[in-house]
């Protein structure tokens, strides 16, 4: 059984994209121990307290500064003793420490096909101003590991996404989130989860035909 700690910052639909489908069994052999957030009184709480699953704030605005926040933040999750964190939709920077304890053990869902409009500055509906300022007629998601840089961690999976003439940021977010994000996030964890997904020089391989012989 995968245990994941599920990090989250702000309406959490990826996070009951995860809930879902550990539900309808599409995740496979993975049990979300607990959803952590870094701000106080998001939807994304309600979305774990509706489905009986722990859940922890842990705000900078507790701490005196930032190397504190960091530190209370990597041990609430090594308390749970977690195989695996997933960040959706987690805009906090991680910190090094954080890497170093869960190496090619922490995934983050970025709304774009990285390595276009991402980095740092690239989060959240401005990717999607940025997408559109450009003009980009194709956008998307990707899965990541999380390694020191900002999105420039092995990818595990990308979905392109049409972009239309008539879109705005909230309209191509939307779009992004249903025919991408809240697909591939769910299926790179189940992936992990059964053991396909391996890290060889920096380049995700996925073997989908392991333990099926
Ligand atoms: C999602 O679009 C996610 O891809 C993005 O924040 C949104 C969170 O939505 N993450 C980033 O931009 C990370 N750089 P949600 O809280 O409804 O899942």
């Amino acid at each position: 059984m995968l245990k994941i700690a599920v990090l989250v910052s702000g309406g959490g639909t990826n996070l009951q994209a995860i809930i879902d489908r550990v539900q309808d069994g599409s995740i496979r052999n993975t049990e979300i121990a607990v959803v952590i957030s870094n701000n106080y009184d998001v939807y994304a709480l309600e979305r774990a307290k509706l489905s009986d699953i722990p859940n922890e704030v842990v705000s900078p605005k507790d701490y005196s500064d930032r190397a504190a926040f960091e530190a209370a933040l990597l041990e609430k999750i090594k308390g749970y003793e977690v195989d695996l964190v997933v960040l959706a939709g987690f805009l906090v920077k991680i910190p090094e420490a954080m890497v170093d304890a869960y190496p090619n053990k922490i995934i983050n869902i970025h709304p774009s096909l990285i390595p276009s409009f991402c980095g740092v500055g690239y989060y959240g509906i401005k990717v999607h101003e940025a997408a559109l300022k450009r003009g980009v007629k194709v956008s998307g998601a990707t899965v990541h590991f999380v390694d020191k840089g900002t999105d420039t961690g092995p990818i595990i999976i990308q979905k392109p996404v049409e972009v239309h003439d008539d879109d705005t940021p909230k309209i191509l977010q939307q779009r992004i989130m249903e025919q991408a994000e809240w697909l591939i996030l769910p299926e790179a964890i189940d992936w992990i989860a059964m053991g396909y997904v391996k890290v060889e020089d920096g380049i995700v391989k996925v073997d989908k035909s392991i333990g099926t012989e």
